[in-house]
């Protein structure tokens, strides 16, 4: 998963890596499972089923938005992370996003998807390294719910 294709240097970085641990298994899958979101849809360009690819990537990256952002915000107040309200900001900020990208393609406009993995991927990095890595040390295990992503999108919705 981290081999570099050197006829395509964007892809490259379109995969987790190590250093981007955050020291807790299952954020880090939640990460990971990004990265494999941004690399369907950036290998999805030019092919037939472009537009299916890019439809379902949307509606996988919503719900995986809703649902790890939860997933951290619990984690965060669970360990009395004193600065959790500026990480829901940018939480809050990065989903707004990629809602109206999504209401944008779907009533049409699919140039929209054009530089989607790019952005999503560079936010998703800064994002870990400025914001995410600041909570190592602080959640314990105890404090991550464990439950599968879905049902925390489901209880985000509610
Ligand atoms: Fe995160
Ligand atoms: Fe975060």
């Amino acid at each position: 998963m981290n081999e570099i294709d050197p006829g395509d240097p964007g892809k490259s970085k379109l995969a987790w890596s190590d250093d981007l641990t955050v020291g807790n298994r299952i954020i880090d899958d939640d990460h990971k499972a990004f990265f494999e979101i941004a690399k369907m849809l950036h290998d999805s360009d030019g092919t037939e089923d472009r537009d299916l690819v890019v439809e379902s990537a949307i509606s996988i990256l919503e719900e995986y938005v809703c649902g790890h952002f939860l997933r951290e915000e619990k984690a965060m107040r669970s360990a009395k992370y004193p600065r959790v309200a500026a990480h829901v900001l940018q939480h809050n900020l990065f989903r707004g996003r990629i809602e109206a990208i999504g209401r944008v393609y779907r009533q049409g406009t699919k140039s929209v998807a054009v530089g989607l993995p790019d952005m999503a991927i560079d936010w998703l990095i800064t994002h870990i390294k400025s914001d995410d890595a600041q909570y190592k040390g602080w959640i314990r295990e105890r404090d991550v719910d464990d439950r599968p992503l879905v049902y925390l999108a489901i209880e985000a919705e509610l």
